[in-house]
């Protein structure tokens, strides 16, 4: 059996749409609540098995280096004032049988490169792919793990899609698929990057998670700037439909496109209301507010 245990986190991109806040820090290090995205990736992907982290990174990237490093001057101060729980929290956050690798994209030349970046450390092997800017809650196992569990089921890529207002499929990489008995599996006949509303063939939206055959990788070679001007991933898969079998999950949670304003701050509402400190505090003041 083909087990899934690397996955790739692409955390090279600018981030306009949060500038200034990602003028010298990562988008990624941005915090829901109390947590930064990437690390409720990383989280994630642990959850699902997942043994070897990937970072593709870029310049201003360092704090995520540094977030997932030991911090041996604040674990002493902890250890020193007695904070055992909070010296906990810092230690735990990589687990000791998973080991992260950094890889530099020197040029942001879209996510589909991001991805080929990963090339010499994934080798012949399926992996994850995280978007940590898309962070999914389906309150249990985690997107990753539910799309792992299709992948070694069916041995066939497995993207993960939702359905988007018509309006913004020139947000989103969007398919076409066929029903299989699987009824949260489709069979992509088409993909497509950000096409216009009257365009779209369908509203079936691509969103962060992937789980790909090595052979995407090859594909990723062959693929010219598309949308954009850079090499993307969609057009990559697009190739890869001409090989293989590639299927869209409808995975079960919601998704917050935290790589936006308006979805960061609905996910900041959203984890608040079920924060064990302040959720009573946050849903009083919301009352308050009359919201
Ligand atoms: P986005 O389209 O969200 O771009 O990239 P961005 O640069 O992060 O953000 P905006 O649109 O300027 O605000 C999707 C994912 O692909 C990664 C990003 O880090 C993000 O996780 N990416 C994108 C790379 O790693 N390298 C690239 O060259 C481009």
């Amino acid at each position: 059996m083909i087990k899934v245990t690397k996955a790739v986190f692409p955390v090279a991109g600018q981030g306009t749409r949060f500038l200034p806040a990602t003028k010298a820090n990562p988008k990624e290090m941005l915090p829901i609540v109390d947590k930064p995205l990437i690390q409720y990736a990383a989280e994630e992907a642990v959850a699902a098995g997942i043994t070897e982290l990937i970072f593709i990174t870029g310049r201003t990237k360092r704090s995520i280096t540094d977030h997932f490093d030991k911090a041996y001057e604040l674990e002493t101060e902890l250890e020193k004032k007695g904070k055992t729980q909070k010296l906990d929290v810092v230690r735990s956050i990589v687990p000791e049988n998973v080991t992260c690798i950094y890889i530099r994209q020197s040029e942001p030349l879209g996510l589909g490169h991001a991805v080929l970046c990963a090339k010499p450390v994934i080798g012949n092997e399926p992996f994850a792919v995280i978007l940590p800017d898309d962070l999914i809650d389906d309150g249990l196992r985690g997107a990753t793990k539910q799309m792992v569990d299709k992948y070694e089921r069916q041995r066939k890529s497995v993207i993960a899609c939702m359905n988007v207002p018509r309006e913004d499929t020139n947000k989103y990489g969007i398919v076409e698929a066929i029903p299989t008995d699987d009824s949260s599996l489709f069979k992509i006949s088409s993909i497509v990057e950000k096409p216009k509303p009257e365009n779209a063939p369908t509203t079936l939206g691509v969103v962060g998670r992937y789980v790909l055959s090595p052979e995407i990788f090859y594909c990723l070679e062959d693929t010219p700037r598309g949308e954009g001007n850079e090499i993307q991933l969609t057009d990559a898969i697009s190739l890869l439909l001409n090989k293989e079998s590639v299927y869209a999950f409808e995975f079960e949670g919601t998704r917050y496109d935290c790589g936006s304003k308006l979805g960061y701050m609905q996910a900041s509402v959203e984890y608040a209301l079920k924060d064990d400190d302040i959720s009573s505090e946050f849903n009083n003041y919301l009352k308050e507010r009359n919201i």
